[in-house]
């Protein structure tokens, strides 16, 4: 699927990128992005309600024009997985909907671009990972269930009375998948069968105790899969990012992870509230690490219709250093509350957040050579808690 270049080039300085939206209220909401001598318009264009009561996750396939939804399902027994044909204009058609094991919450594509491959979906509420086999179409059918427990449960803290799966990461070079356990305080470990891409659950990395790790992120300074790697682990229940060297072991054997450091999410600043750390990607350049603080309410913006000031979380830089450390590099107002996860788009030069309690989207505009996010350049109310906001990753916009 491509984006109308020829046609955009020839309408004039208009440039034009859609982006995906998520809320708990029940619709995936598109988004226009226009950009037009400098000026910026963020619209809504189309509602879909196909994913389901509470769509928490999106995945874009972006090789094959889909969009997987993912619906937590907060209020039955179960979840859902969907797919949908994402169209030029933005619209997205339903394909498929699957009811799966409880409260999915993140989903990643793996296995051959060019063959076969699957998605893998971590279940918060349901305490699972299930990979499911994709046929490039938008079809997609049951592949492998890892169903987890707890052997003490009880004695510990409310979101550690089960295991809790949260992300599901594919490693730099494409032969694991790891997935931070809220719950039980580790990273399962799965190596991947080329082949099959059938799962085997290899030794858990654990994480300090009480910790809840939520998400994470790979970082391979040089950019060669298999080179020196990194891992920097959100702690939900911490505030922190724990940085560890990785290595492989031979034949599959697993990965073997070293502590380096442990860095509090809010950088130099002090804080009062409790933090909760949410989302944690490094930048398409691979020079910056920036993960979401939400809860902390650090920051107050000023009102455009001169009302009462709006109180916003934040969003934390660090340069990415060879050495696997980071250098805390800014803190900056989020745009709303509880921004619960947000994307860079492709160029780096833009990043989208989705402040789950304000029920916005806010577009902040980024410097790529120095790190620096700047000031909002588009926000939108969106109705409901919005979970998870993604670009079309076709399409650009200019400046
Ligand atoms: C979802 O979108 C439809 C329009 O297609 C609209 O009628 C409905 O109110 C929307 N629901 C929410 C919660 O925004
Ligand atoms: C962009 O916005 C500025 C300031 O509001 C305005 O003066 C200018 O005319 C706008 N340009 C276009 C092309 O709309
Ligand atoms: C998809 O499946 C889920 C779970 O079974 C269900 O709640 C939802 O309504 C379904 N969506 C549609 C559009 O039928
Ligand atoms: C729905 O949820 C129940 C209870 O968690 C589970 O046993 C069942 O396998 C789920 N159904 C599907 C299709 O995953
Ligand atoms: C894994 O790393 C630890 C240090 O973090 C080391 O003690 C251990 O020997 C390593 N295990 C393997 C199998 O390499
Ligand atoms: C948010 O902060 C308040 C006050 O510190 C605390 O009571 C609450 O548990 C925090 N919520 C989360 C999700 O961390
Ligand atoms: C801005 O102020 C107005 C008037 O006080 C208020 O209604 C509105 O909610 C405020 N905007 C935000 C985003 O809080
Ligand atoms: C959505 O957000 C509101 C606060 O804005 C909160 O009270 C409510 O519980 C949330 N609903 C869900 C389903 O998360």
């Amino acid at each position: 699927m491509k984006y109308p270049t020829v046609l955009l080039a020839l309408s004039g300085a208009a440039s034009a990128v859609n982006l995906f939206v998520s809320s708990y209220a029940g619709n995936v909401t598109s988004l226009s992005l226009t950009e037009t001598s400098g000026n910026y318009t963020l619209a809504p264009t189309f509602y879909n309600a196909a994913c389901g009561p509470n769509p928490s996750w999106l995945t874009i396939d972006a090789n094959r024009g889909l969009l997987f939804c993912q619906n937590e399902g907060l209020t039955s027994l179960n979840g859902s997985l969907s797919s949908f044909t994402i169209n030029q204009d933005g619209s997205l058609n339903a394909i498929k909907n699957q009811t799966v094991i409880s409260g999915p919450v993140h989903g990643t594509i793996y296995g051959n671009p060019a063959g076969r491959r699957a998605i893998a979906l971590a279940h918060y509420t349901g305490s699972a990972v299930t990979t499911w086999y994709l046929n490039g179409g938008g079809q997609f059918s049951a592949s492998q269930s890892f169903p987890f427990t707890l052997s003490a449960p009880g004695t510990v803290p409310d979101r550690q009375d089960a295991p809790h799966e949260h992300e599901t990461i594919l490693d730099p070079t494409g032969q694991y998948i790891v997935v931070p356990d809220l719950g039980a305080d580790l990273v399962r470990i799965f190596s991947i069968n080329p082949t099959t891409l059938i799962l085997t659950e290899k030794t858990s990395l654990k994480a300090p105790a009480g910790s809840g790790p939520r998400h994470g992120v790979f970082y391979n300074p040089s950019g060669i899969p298999g080179g020196t790697t990194y891992f920097h682990l959100a702690t939900e229940l911490t505030s922190a990012i724990l940085s560890y060297s990785v290595t492989y072991q031979p034949s599959s054997g697993g990965l073997n992870f070293t502590l380096l450091s442990q860095t509090p999410t809010l950088g130099l600043l002090n804080h009062e509230r409790i933090n909760a750390p949410a989302g944690v990607v490094v930048s398409p350049d691979n020079r910056f690490l920036i993960v979401s603080n939400r809860n902390s309410t650090l920051f107050s913006l000023p009102n455009a219709t001169g009302g009462s000031p709006i109180p916003s979380d934040s969003l934390t830089t660090f340069a990415l250093q060879p050495n696997g450390a980071l250098v805390f590099t800014q803190i900056w107002p989020s745009g709303g509350l509880y921004p619960r996860q947000f994307s860079l788009s492709p160029s780096g030069g833009f990043v989208a957040v989705g402040n789950q309690l304000s029920g916005n989207v806010a577009i902040l505009k980024r410097d790529v050579a120095s790190g620096l996010i700047g000031e909002p350049i588009a926000r939108v109310p969106i109705a409901g808690n919005v979970t998870c906001v993604v670009w079309d990753q076709e399409g650009q916009l200019s400046g």
